[in-house]
């Protein structure tokens, strides 16, 4: 994205051109960048070719994930519709993993009926569920358990999932366990360890504990997995300046552990594959004054975007077009929702605005529209792709007859 005379483009076409013809808000992807990401995250680990699941939950839209698994990627889902969605964009059962702590009879039966590579345990009682359901079937079904390694992920605490407090994966104790019960089990095969200790890491010393925690772990188990599952997590830069994750050493961590045991690589990318890819384009409905600062009301609301309401978290935000006026007052970005919260972010030097305006958000491509909801009964906005010079609408702007 960038500004081409004045004008914020995305791929070349103006964010104005776009706003015009589809309306707002409007989530505006770019292939290109998804492309660029999807080549760099598999080359940051060309040296040992891992399997690469999406992580769909960061975005549900099947003609995005059509466009993903082109590009080769498998997917991790955690429910039963995300796993039918990823099969409906036609992924590959044998490269989906389920992973979740609460998965239903219903869904476990759906995943061993669709032949899905792993289901990712997450306790002894789902184990259990599992084998239950199994033997019924007369098969045998592929697992894997997530360990909780105990591991600060150093992010957000909202999203931390490795610490021995968070819900996720069995302690090491418990893993023990369980690899002796399901060597005794004739219709589960145990082939691998996941782990994901949380998202938007940007430091790879958390990775490399987490490493070492599994090294161990493996050594004192003498169990031979055919799978680790590293999960996701990796950072991207939501503001200029902020350090990004060092691929390079994470790689090498990696590697490292790669000569003590000779398992193929799973990573189940979310936020790093499409976080940067998307843009939400929105108006400027009113600007109401207050004595300390203008409250700029958009069209997008907490129900479009809900990361800065449930998070705090900081969304770039950018005129569609530049000029140099700079507004005299602090500007307040804030939804039409009737709720406090429903806020993007204060900026006190931004260029003067007028009602109309449109604005955008940037790096919303992840849990943008997949955590948005109907709150207030506001219909979904609209997605579209830029590929080329094609501007694909891949999901259209809910109608509200739909709703009513
Ligand atoms: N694998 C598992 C088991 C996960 O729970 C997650 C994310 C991922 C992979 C993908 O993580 P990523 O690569 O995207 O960081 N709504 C929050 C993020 C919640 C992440 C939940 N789990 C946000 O908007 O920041």
């Amino acid at each position: 994205m960038k500004y081409i005379n004045k004008k914020l483009s995305i791929e070349k076409i103006k964010v104005e051109d776009i706003a015009k013809k589809f309306g707002t808000p409007t989530y505006c992807y770019s292939y290109k960048r998804l492309k660029d990401n999807i080549n760099n995250f598999k080359n940051n680990f060309k040296s040992f070719s891992p399997l690469v699941c999406f992580a769909i939950k960061s975005n549900t839209n099947v003609n995005l994930i059509k466009e993903i698994r082109k590009l080769g990627l498998g997917a991790d889902v955690v429910s039963m519709g995300e796993l039918m969605m990823a099969l409906k964009a036609g992924v590959n059962p044998k490269k989906i993993v389920f992973s979740g702590v609460g998965k239903t009879a219903k869904e476990i039966n759906y995943a061993i009926d669709k032949k899905i590579l792993l289901i990712n345990a997450e306790s002894k009682s789902e184990i259990i569920e599992i084998e239950r359901i199994a033997k019924n079937k007369r098969k045998v079904v592929d697992i894997g358990i997530r360990l909780n390694p105990n591991t600060d992920a150093k992010t957000l605490k909202q999203i931390s999932t490795g610490k021995k407090e968070n819900k996720f994966g069995v302690d090491e104790k418990i893993f023990f366990e369980l690899i002796n019960y399901t060597k005794l089990s004739k219709n589960i095969k145990l082939k691998c360890l996941s782990v994901h200790i949380g998202s938007q890491i940007l430091d790879h010393q958390p990775y490399e504990k987490m490493l070492n925690v599994i090294d161990k772990i493996i050594k004192k188990s003498n169990h031979n997995f055919e799978f680790i599952d590293l999960g996701g997590g990796m950072g991207i830069s939501y503001e200029e300046n902020t350090k990004k994750l060092n691929y390079k050493k994470y790689n090498l961590a990696i590697n490292k552990f790669l000569k003590k045991h000779k398992s193929k690589i799973i990573f189940e990318p979310g936020r790093s594959i499409v976080g940067d890819i998307g843009s939400l384009i929105s108006q400027v409905i009113y600007i109401k004054q207050n004595d300390k600062k203008d409250f700029i009301i958009l069209d997008a609301a907490m129900n479009d975007l809900m990361r800065p309401a449930l998070y705090g978290a900081n969304h770039k935000t950018l005129p569609a077009t530049k000029h140099s006026r700079l507004s005299k007052k602090t500007y307040e970005f804030v939804g039409p929702i009737c709720e406090s919260t429903d806020k993007f972010t204060t900026l006190k030097k931004f260029q003067k605005l007028k009602e109309k305006d449109l604005v955008v958000m940037c790096d919303t491509g992840a849990y943008g529209m997949s955590l948005s909801s109907n709150y207030n009964l506001r219909p979904k906005a609209a997605e579209i792709l830029i590929k080329g010079t094609k501007i694909n609408v891949i999901k259209k702007r809910q109608k509200l007859d739909q709703l009513i």
